[in-house]
């Protein structure tokens, strides 16, 4: 296992691999890795291939009073984490490597990231679709994965990658939970004792909304109002949105239908935190509601790596 900084040594060890006809998977993140993240490096390495994983926590996605300078961070620990799937590299940059002065390009996400995340943080999608576009530069993978809880993400990115012909294959990955549903992230590290028993009202408003659309319930916004009910009901949240959308577009859906996507957005005392479940028939595994979602897993535009 290889810890690379240079953005050189990243680029001509995937080159090199791709020369010999390995291909490359590529799971990019931030980072304070928990099993959300390792359960894509798991099934990155269950591919064959080479693997790289990424650590950078990119400034230009965090607004300017955001968590950027106290977002966890601990090299070391990630490094044992991804020891035991035995990645051919880490990629952990520093901000001046990715950043030099002078840099002065960036992508601009389109319709897909207008709203809910991209409305209530300005920015924040032409950060990620920035860096993003530059790690995918540097390594040149494959296949990347990322994880279905950043369901925004993934549309903008998907669109994207379609739109600049990018040769990389996006593979979304379902949600990991704790035993009460508190989806896995990051962030959760910010809560309290009282507020950690709060969060998994996210999740228990998308259950509502999802047992109400199997047993017939279609009006997008009757089912947006079901979540909301709960989530406001619950004293440490503060609701930023509830939504049932179309998962290629984020827009509106008037009738819910398989395949569409409940949001949900709340603070939890100091903690941000984002959810989401995708609508389908009852008891269908999450790899057959990502498929639906996003039809066939999202491929470049016509063009494959050569
Ligand atoms: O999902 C994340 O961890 C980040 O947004 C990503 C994709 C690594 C870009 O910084």
């Amino acid at each position: 296992m290889r810890l690379i900084t240079s953005l050189d040594d990243v680029h001509s060890l995937t080159l090199d691999l791709r020369r010999r006809g390995t291909t490359v998977s590529f799971v990019p993140t931030m980072g304070a890795l928990h099993e959300g993240h390792l359960s894509l490096v798991r099934r990155a390495k269950s591919e064959g291939g080479a693997l790289v994983v990424s650590i950078f926590v990119n400034p230009t996605q965090f607004g300017p009073s955001e968590d950027y300078s106290r977002y966890p961070r601990d090299l070391e620990r990630d490094c044992e984490a991804l020891a035991r799937f035995e990645p051919d590299a880490i990629f952990a940059p520093g901000p001046a490597d990715m950043y030099p002065d002078g840099f002065d390009t960036h992508i601009e996400p389109g319709n897909v990231a207008a709203k809910f995340e991209g409305a209530l943080r300005p920015g924040h999608f032409r950060g990620v679709a920035t860096v993003v576009v530059k790690l995918l530069n540097l390594v040149a993978p494959d296949v990347a994965y990322f994880g279905q809880k950043d369901f925004q993400q993934a549309a903008v990115l998907r669109r994207m990658i379609d739109d600049f012909n990018i040769g990389t294959r996006l593979m979304i990955c379902p949600t990991v939970r704790e035993h009460d549903g508190l989806a896995l992230s990051s962030r959760n590290a910010y809560l309290s004792t009282e507020d950690r028993l709060a969060a998994p009202v996210l999740y228990r408003s998308l259950n509502r909304a999802r047992e109400l659309f199997h047993a017939g319930e279609t009006r997008a916004d009757v089912l947006a109002a079901a979540m909301r009910t709960i989530l406001e009901a619950a004293p440490r949240a503060k609701v930023d949105y509830a939504a049932v959308v179309r998962p290629d577009t984020l827009e509106p859906a008037a009738q819910a239908a398989a395949g569409c996507v409940a949001l949900v957005a709340s603070r939890v005392g100091p903690a941000r935190l984002i959810d989401n479940l995708i609508l389908g028939p009852p008891g269908a595994p999450d790899e057959e509601l990502i498929e639906l979602a996003f039809e066939a897993p999202a491929t470049s535009g016509g063009h494959t790596r050569p």
